[in-house]
């Protein structure tokens, strides 16, 4: 989606992928300014080491626990975080919802996308936030986080059983599954499925190339509205695009090549 971008709108560049060993990010990060690179998309299992390798840390990045967006400017490291606010654009896209009028439910809460999405939508107000991870004690953390930026005093974390998530869902409007979970049609599945309604917006933020999600398939048979991880690829990009370049972002244009991407 990045290179259709930087054509259309005349910019001299290329988006490229690079590997990098764990524990070598700061290191990379030098390479990088020395070979003239403009930005870095940072991702698994790198987006926390790089919180300590750059100059300047956004203060929404420092809360959100995490850097996925570099940009080089003058020799200097600037790390922003965009999968938060490529969150809530991508809500509001798919649902036209707002999350600060929404009761959340993150799914995976205690791990790194789940982490920023929970503490996304707090910082945005949303009206109740429910945490659920495999290991509790993950989502516990969060949510002693969240209360420690003293925003949604309504977070709580809530057991991965049966009879738990049923009542959890109840109180929900939005569902959000961040844990890795869902790649595969085998995948265990992560919620009774009798348990989701029509009015439930199901946000997960896996993508599976050539089919539905499993959460999503179950969601749709009750009616409820859905949106993949494809949305939230797009919109983090197009917030990383800005940061870099300081302009829009050519949102269709990525859309666009995104699409063509995944169908290859
Ligand atoms: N669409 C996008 O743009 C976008 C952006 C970011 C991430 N993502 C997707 O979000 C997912 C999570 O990424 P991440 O960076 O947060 O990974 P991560 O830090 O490794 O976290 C993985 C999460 O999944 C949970 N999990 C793993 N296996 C599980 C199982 N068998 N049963 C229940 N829970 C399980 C983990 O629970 P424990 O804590 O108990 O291990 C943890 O909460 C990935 O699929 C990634 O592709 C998509």
């Amino acid at each position: 989606m990045h290179n259709p971008a930087l054509q259309a709108c005349g910019i001299d560049a290329q988006y490229i992928r690079v590997q990098v060993p764990v524990g070598r990010v700061a290191e990379a990060f030098r390479q990088f300014a020395q070979c003239g690179f403009l930005g870095v998309n940072i991702t698994i299992p790198h987006k926390f080491e790089a919180l300590d390798a750059v100059d300047v840390l956004d203060p929404l990045a420092r809360q959100l626990g995490a850097v996925n967006t570099l940009a080089i400017r003058d020799g200097r490291f600037y790390g922003y975080n965009s999968d938060g606010p490529g969150f809530l654009r991508s809500v509001k896209e798919a649902f036209g919802a707002d999350v600060k009028d929404l009761r959340v439910l993150v799914l995976g809460a205690g791990g790194g996308a789940g982490r920023a999405v929970a503490v996304q939508s707090a910082l945005s107000g949303c009206q109740k936030l429910l945490l659920v991870n495999r290991s509790q004690a993950k989502a516990e953390m969060v949510a002693g986080e969240i209360h420690t930026l003293g925003c949604c005093p309504e977070t709580k974390v809530v057991p991965w059983d049966d009879e738990a998530l049923r009542a959890a869902l109840a109180n929900t409007d939005l569902i959000v599954n961040a844990t890795s979970l869902g790649m595969k049609s085998d995948d265990a599945k992560l919620l009774p499925a009798d348990a989701l309604q029509a009015r439930h917006l199901v946000f997960d933020m896996v993508y599976r190339a050539g089919g539905e999600t499993p959460l999503l398939a179950d969601a749709r048979l009750a009616g409820a509205r859905t949106v993949d991880g494809l949305t939230l690829l797009l919109h983090q990009g197009g917030i990383s695009f800005e940061h870099w370049f300081d302009r829009p972002a050519p949102l269709e244009v990525m859309r666009a090549g995104l699409q063509s991407a995944v169908m290859q």
